[in-house]
């Protein structure tokens, strides 16, 4: 989740890593780091809170050298301290390392480490590595030896950039399981968590394999070697252009930005490969078995993606939260399909269960956003949202996307002609924007909200829930509207605000008495729907789109509710508390 960035080349390291590490802050931003090899020593700044943090700590400090390292965290061992920011240094302070992953076996090295007369200074994981490393070029091995040697000592998931003082020129680079790319520029190089970090001065790069590690030095050669220390040839691929750098317009956040892009982002879907889309769907109508894997909002989109194989190709799935996959991995084998579905794909969890599919034989496809990335070269196919950079924490557009491209390929014919429509649905709904402002007014200080939803409705149901939790730190549930009666209905007291999404389909009635239940108790109920009722106290009126479709258009109020309750509450609405955009930690 760590953001990660090194650079080696002719210019001042420092102002192009600050300028890297803005662009990665999405990936945490508890705090942050830098370290420059400064005529042989490493100038170190460190500071807890944001980038601009680090930068206004950095003024005034001197900070030259053409080779350097930041990093911005999402802390997993030890607290938010500034002692606990990366880069962490060796006692001599001749390595720094920055990390992103978990050292599993930190506490049995740390040990052995501290017992041959190393001093810690931090509570990390991490801190394991630069003491190691000092150890391994102490006993005369080179950087790529050094980082052979470190990959056979270290258990778990790591991205792990290094510098260090005896080879000043150069930067280690070592990955298993958790991103990391390298960018090949003219006279200088990069190594990052992702491409975005350095796509404004080349769009070459080369993305290093799990168990690899690479030496990068300011010349065209990159130096990759396997984990058992033979060379590899390493192939340099562009990085797509979409991923220039990332803007507000005139908007207040990105996310209300990316709320707003719906309309065109959703269109996109329909650039597709024919012949991607066809052996897409041959795979799914040929399986044995199938099995949706995703977190978060990309599982409720997992959610609707079943119920479209099901009613459009008669082909009975699964949905498995990725973190539990282990509950269906023994039916991973030859003959199962697993559709994984990711905006990053780089979600620890996800990779883990389509690593433990492919590894015994199940084929698998996949929706993904961001490219390149480890998912779409772990899938045997890989569909593009082509959603755009989404850079707000909270999934909106990737969600509308995933949703329109299931629908998609569970419909062969006509969809062209359904997802303009939906396009146009889009458009009019976000013209509730005021109205909902207003609920989110009301339902501010609330101390629970329910969202109900059947059917189509219920991933939404669940969505919607998600959304006001993360963006406004209001506790929320989404809930089958028919469980209500099976035991949350006793949460019910006057004024809990109730968001009934209400299609009018085959689920209206029961929806709506369910919503009658919780106004007979108190409760305040805000109906999104495309027709009125005398039971809502807040009518969002959505416009019709193709029934299928519908969750896409109702799902949009809710973004906006979460939103505008968020911005009511002051929170950080692109960087909510304690989150991160692409998790790579399980
Ligand atoms: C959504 O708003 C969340 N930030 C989160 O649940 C996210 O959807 C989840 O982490 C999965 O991410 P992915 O789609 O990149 O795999």
């Amino acid at each position: 989740m760590c953001g990660i960035i090194g650079f080696v080349g002719r210019e001042e390291a420092a102002p192009i890593l600050l300028e890297g590490l803005k662009r990665l802050e999405y990936r945490g931003y508890d705090s942050a780091g830098i370290v420059v090899v400064d005529r042989g020593a490493l100038r170190v700044v460190k500071e807890v809170g944001t980038v601009d943090k680090l930068e206004a700590a950095m003024a005034g400090v001197r900070l030259e050298g053409l080779v350097g390292l930041a990093h911005t965290r999402w802390a997993t061992h030890g607290g938010v301290t500034r002692e606990n920011a990366h880069p962490h240094l060796s006692c001599d302070g001749s390595v720094a390392v920055i990390h992103n992953g978990i050292i599993e076996n930190f506490a049995e090295l740390k040990g052995a480490l501290e017992a041959k007369g190393h001093v810690f200074r931090s509570q990390t994981d991490t801190e394991v590595i630069p003491h190691l490393l000092e150890d391994c070029l102490r006993e005369g091995m080179d950087l790529a030896t050094a980082g052979v040697e470190l990959s056979s000592l270290l258990k778990g998931q790591f991205a792990i950039v290094a510098v260090s003082t005896k080879f000043p020129s150069s930067l280690l680079a070592m990955r298993r399981n958790a991103p990391l790319m390298i960018g090949i520029g003219r006279g200088e190089n990069f190594v990052a968590s992702d491409a975005l970090a350095f796509v404004d001065r080349t769009n070459r790069a080369i993305f290093m394999d799990d168990d690899t590690v690479a030496v990068v030095s300011n010349g065209p050669e990159v130096k990759v070697l396997s984990s058992g220390g033979q060379p590899i040839k390493a192939e340099v691929v562009e990085v797509a252009h979409e991923l220039s750098k990332p803007d507000k317009e005139n908007y207040e956040h990105f996310t209300i930005k990316e709320i707003f892009e719906q309309p065109t982002t959703v269109g996109r879907v329909l650039d597709q490969d024919a012949g991607t889309l066809t052996f897409f769907r041959r795979e799914l109508q040929n399986a044995k078995r199938v099995f949706f894997i995703a977190s978060g909002t990309s599982y409720h989109a997992g959610m609707l993606g079943r119920l479209f194989l099901s009613e459009n190709m008669g082909i009975y799935s699964e949905v498995v939260v990725a973190s539990e996959f282990r509950s269906v991995e023994g039916w991973f084998k030859e003959g199962t399909v697993v559709i994984a579905i990711s905006q990053s794909g780089e979600t620890a969890d996800v990779l883990t269960a389509v690593g433990s599919a492919r590894a015994q034989g199940a084929t698998v496809v996949s929706l993904v956003n961001r490219t390149p990335s480890t998912l779409e070269r772990y899938s045997d196919v890989a569909l593009k949202l082509n959603a755009g950079t989404e850079v707000g924490v909270a999934a909106t557009k990737s969600l509308t996307a995933q949703v329109a491209l299931l629908y998609r390929v569970s419909k062969k014919d006509s969809e062209e002609k359904e997802i303009e429509r939906l396009q146009e649905a889009l458009d009019s709904v976000l013209t509730t924007e005021p109205l909902v402002v207003k609920v989110a007014e009301a339902i501010k200080a609330s101390k629970d909200v329910y969202f109900l939803g059947r059917g189509l409705g219920y991933p939404i149901a669940l969505e919607g829930a998600l959304k006001l939790k993360e963006l406004a730190y209001l506790h929320a549930e989404g809930l089958a509207a028919g469980e209500l009666k099976h035991g949350p209905l006793a949460l019910i007291e006057r004024g809990t605000p109730l968001v009934l999404i209400n299609p009018v389909d085959e689920t209206y009635e029961e929806t709506l008495s369910n919503g009658a239940e919780v106004k007979a108790r108190g409760g305040t109920i805000v109906g999104v729907s495309t027709q009125s009722n005398r039971l809502y106290d807040w009518f969002i009126k959505v416009p019709e789109a193709p029934r299928q479709l519908m969750p896409v258009v109702e799902m949009v109020p809710l973004q906006l509710l979460a939103y505008h309750t968020a911005r009511l509450l002051n929170a950080d609405v692109d960087k909510p508390r304690n989150l991160a955009k692409s998790v790579t930690v399980k």
